[in-house]
């Protein structure tokens, strides 16, 4: 059903500092900051050759990796983004073999313009795994 991985999304409490850091010490190109208010973030993305990495910081008092930064104040791995071609025949079949999905299970437009679910981390070994119909 995957194909290739899309992003690995890393919650960060300072974005400048974190870009900083892959550019600074990994010698990666990093975009420039984006605003995403509608989801709560302010992104960058590192530019990793065969796929990206998003740090992540909260934007805003209600962002829903406000929780998430909490509890781990220092940052680290919020989700792994894979790519699926059909969202909808994916959610069927996730549910069919007992996957939770987050939310109401429906595709929601996601935080790069393209629909997304989400699967409960407790069905990946406690990993928050997103697909992106792409
Ligand atoms: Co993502």
């Amino acid at each position: 059903m995957i194909g290739r991985l899309n992003h690995v999304a890393i919650a960060v409490p300072d974005l400048a500092v974190a870009a900083e850091r892959y550019r600074a010490l990994l010698g990666a190109s990093v975009s420039q900051p984006q605003c995403l208010p509608e989801h709560g973030v302010q992104v960058v993305f590192v530019d990793t050759g065969n796929s990206k990495i998003e740090l992540m910081e909260p934007l805003g008092d209600t962002s829903p990796i406000a929780k998430f930064l909490a509890r781990t104040p220092e940052g680290g791995v919020h989700h792994l983004c894979f790519e699926v071609a059909d969202l909808v025949a994916a959610s069927g079949y996730l549910v069919a073999q007992g996957a939770r999905l987050l939310g109401d299970g429906q595709p929601r437009v996601g935080a790069h313009g393209k629909p997304v679910l989400f699967i409960h981390p407790k069905d990946f070994n406690g990993t928050l795994i997103e697909l992106e119909q792409i």
